[in-house]
């Protein structure tokens, strides 16, 4: 399956900063194939990035959704919504929502369905706290996180979704996991999704590592076993490193 690299921009980047480097990615991608690129810039820049990517190989992403398609939601942005400004994807449970924002698994569960809807594929984040890591409960914070998401869902639907792996003491932090880590993680995902949905359904499904991803830690992670791809934050701000990023994960100039 083809490598995905997305860039998740976080709140960084006006309506006017952000076509530049969405520019300077789309024209460094020309040289590079092989890997999926997704953009992810905040909702205020989803149509000028769309504009400077339109017709390459570069997608847009948004960074969050609302299960409604519209209503009395101050603040909330709809499915339909980031439809019509040239969304491919929406990143769903980012463990900043999670914390910071407070969003359950049922509410996570609601925007997987919403996305899917409205014909967007969700890249679903999950991932554990170090306190949960350290009490050895990675695994079953893991299967709850995706078992809640993923219910009410068709067996079908999964090789629509693509699921990060984003421990939540590696963003931000500088502390990537190694690719071992990663690695007994993404196949543990693989064998609740083989259960879930069958072994064939299960094996069209990407899984992201995400967490201090930088240009000399990418390629370790990018072959570690199951990795299928990466979820980037402070890199991707970077055109250079996000680049640099993606070119570790491109099998053609391995
Ligand atoms: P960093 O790459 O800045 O650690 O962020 C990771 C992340 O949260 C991507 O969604």
């Amino acid at each position: 399956m083809k490598p995905l690299v997305v860039g998740n921009w976080k709140m960084h980047g006006t309506e006017s900063e952000a076509p530049t480097l969405a520019r300077q990615i789309r024209r460094g991608m020309r040289a590079l194939h092989g890997v999926e690129v997704v953009l992810a810039p905040p909702f205020t820049a989803l149509t000028a990035v769309q504009k400077v990517i339109k017709g390459s190989s570069v997608h847009l992403a948004a960074q969050d959704v609302h299960w409604e398609a519209e209503g009395a939601f101050t603040g909330e942005v709809s499915p339909k919504m980031l439809k019509e400004a040239g969304c491919r994807f929406v990143i769903i449970g980012h463990s900043e929502r999670r914390h910071l924002f407070h969003e359950s698994d049922q509410t996570v569960a609601k925007k997987m369905l919403a996305a899917l809807g409205a014909g967007l594929q969700p890249i679903l984040c999950v991932g554990e706290t170090w306190e949960e890591r350290r009490k050895g409960e990675t695994t079953r914070v893991i299967a709850r996180q995706l078992r809640v998401a993923l219910k009410g869902l068709g067996k079908s639907d999964i090789k629509k979704i693509e699921i990060a792996y984003e421990p939540v003491w590696a963003i931000g932090t500088g502390r990537n996991a190694t690719a071992a880590q990663a690695s007994a993680v993404h196949q543990r995902i693989r064998g609740f999704l083989k259960r879930l949905v069958g072994q064939e359904r299960a094996a069209s499904c990407r899984i992201l590592y995400g967490g201090s991803v930088k240009p000399d830690n990418a390629g370790g992670l990018s072959l570690a076993a199951e990795v299928n791809g990466l979820l980037v934050g402070g890199a991707s701000l970077k055109a250079r490193d996000f680049l640099a990023i993606v070119r570790c994960c491109n099998p053609i100039s391995l």
